[in-house]
């Protein structure tokens, strides 16, 4: 490319000149009119899908309709039309109706269809009108998801933008493979404010996925108030790797939390990690170690170097109290108890250990998920167990009759750097490029597992590398949402050459929404990086 050079400031007057006036003459292209739904770029795919070869327009006299006056319903609307408002500038209303409603309109409906289960829908378009319907609200919310996708990428800019704003015709059935599709932040390593989290939420559901697992405790931080155990928070929760000034979430923010993911169908997971990963509470109370000395708060990233004492019964009360003001603000069915890495308890000591805290959790109400190194312990009924590591202990669990998350560190650890240049992260486990994030089927990764042992994928992003949200953007984009089409998507006729056009469709979306991705080479992004959407 020759470089225009300016070398006095009269012609770089003339130039701006010409080219505005070349600017204001030139007549606007129209984008083309998307007519032919089996070439839009849907991650997760869907299951099936029939194009008719027209499209639907949204225009000034569009509102959406829901069913009945159902509170659930209007939500779900309100959401839509809160996504659609800012950049089209319209003025799309959240109406009530029992019937279709007039052309020109979105209408979202619950119709029984057994086949779609609890999230699946069925999204019309044509010229005349979207229909949504599902089984169950949380099916609808998907839909809505479909349709984000399907309008061009300045959908998703915060101000007005000229459109127009239309939609391929035709009908998608959509239902997921797997209930279970989760990604974990790391909020201990370095703590991530409320809105952080708010915002992780949303771009994972933009992907349909509906588990947010938050590592609330681990050696350098305790991110959650305990009003029973106050230091845990006012003390564990003072650091963070690298020193920083830590933080915590106060149980009304967390709630608030909690409300904002059941309000885009989220459950969130929180992990009281232990007994290894306790440093900091074993800073905030001496006598939860086994020689009564309160240990010095930890900044660094070693791991397995601390434990609950598991002969002191000072423990067990400890947890028990934990786990109470935890589960009596977390709706979900689910407490994760780490269990990870606990090198520094004696092996005895950690089955006693694992054995006591799942009947504490079971006995709040809750199930319990741990990393796979608790399947060494006998496990109790209804247990989750996450692999990591260890493909032995995802056998044993699955002997014991328990059901499998899979986070294989080698594919699904979002904190793994993308090949060796790239400067956040780790790589001890690998190099994660996006094709490899993608190439790869849970149901066959371990010899002896299958689809019926598994609840689904979990990404996590843990945090030592990374101390802005910023930074976590560009380590889970984009090979989250290719773990998303995992997760949703069946696995037959997958490829990584038909999903790596898709994905490249999302880079404007991305951009829209602030993302700041991973530009992986491997992909020919639908934009030049540099070029950012205007905002
Ligand atoms: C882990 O990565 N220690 C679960």
């Amino acid at each position: 490319m020759p470089t225009l050079r300016i070398s006095n400031s009269g012609s770089a007057l003339l130039l701006l000149a010409v080219l505005t006036t070349f600017m204001a003459c030139a007549p606007k292209k129209s984008p083309p009119v998307p007519m032919d739904l089996a070439q839009e770029s849907i991650i997760p795919i869907p299951v099936s899908l029939t194009a008719t070869n027209s499209s639907f327009e949204l225009t000034n006299a569009t509102d959406i309709y829901v069913q009945g006056d159902s509170k659930e319903l209007l939500k779900i609307g309100q959401y839509l039309a809160d996504k659609l408002n800012p950049s089209t500038g319209l003025d799309i209303k959240v109406k009530s109706s029992n019937e279709a409603p007039a052309a020109g309109n979105i209408y979202l409906s619950i119709k029984k269809d057994a086949e779609l289960g609890a999230e699946g829908y069925v999204l019309s378009i044509n010229a005349e009108g979207v229909h949504l319907t599902a089984n169950a609200p949380a099916g609808l919310f998907w839909g809505v998801q479909t349709i984000r996708q399907l309008l061009p990428p300045e959908i998703e800019l915060p101000s007005k933008q000229a459109g127009p704003w239309r939609m391929a015709s035709g009908t998608i059935r959509d239902k997921p493979t797997y209930g279970f599709r989760g990604t974990m932040l790391d909020v201990a390593r370095h703590f991530f404010g409320v809105e952080d989290i708010k915002r992780f939420i949303d771009l994972a559901a933009y992907y349909k996925l509906n588990v947010m697992h938050l590592g609330l405790t681990n050696d350098q931080g305790w991110r959650i108030e305990i009003k029973s155990w106050p230091k845990l928070a006012e003390y564990g929760g003072k650091t963070e790797v690298g020193g920083g000034k830590g933080g915590y979430y106060t149980q009304e923010q967390f709630k608030d939390l909690v409300r904002y993911a059941q309000d885009r169908y989220m459950t969130i997971i929180p992990e009281i990690d232990m007994p290894g990963h306790s440093n900091a509470a074993l800073a905030s109370y001496a006598e939860l170690n086994c020689d009564g000395k309160a240990r010095e708060l930890y900044t660094g990233t070693e791991v397995g170097f601390s434990t609950f004492c598991a002969q002191k019964d000072i423990t067990y009360k400890f947890i028990d109290d934990v786990i109470r003001e935890v589960a009596a603000i977390s709706p979900g069915p689910y407490i994760h108890i780490g269990g990870d890495e606990s090198h520094a308890t004696k092996k005895e000591d950690y089955i006693l250990f694992v054995n006591k805290v799942q009947d504490i959790v079971l006995s709040h109400g809750k199930q319990v998920i741990g990393w796979d190194e608790i399947a060494t312990a006998s496990l109790k009924k209804n247990v989750f167990v996450q692999l990591w590591s260890d493909e032995k202990n995802a056998s044993l669990a699955v002997k014991q009759g328990a059901k499998l998350v899979m986070s294989p560190a080698r594919k699904t650890y979002l904190d793994m750097q993308y090949d060796s240049t790239t400067k956040l992260g780790l790589h001890w486990a690998a190099y994660i490029e996006v094709d490899s994030a993608y190439s790869w089927d849970p149901a066959t990764i371990i010899p002896g597992i299958t689809q019926k042992d598994i609840l689904g994928i979990e990404s996590p992003m843990w945090s030592e590398t990374v101390d802005t949200f910023d930074e976590v953007e560009y380590m889970v984009f984009p090979r989250l949402p290719g773990h998303a089409e995992l997760n949703w998507s069946p696995a037959t006729g997958r490829s990584w050459a038909a999903y790596k056009k898709r994905l490249a469709a999302h880079g404007p979306r991305f951009t829209a929404m602030g993302v700041d991705y991973y530009p992986s080479k491997l992909v020919e992004w639908k934009e030049d990086k540099d070029k950012k959407l205007k905002n």
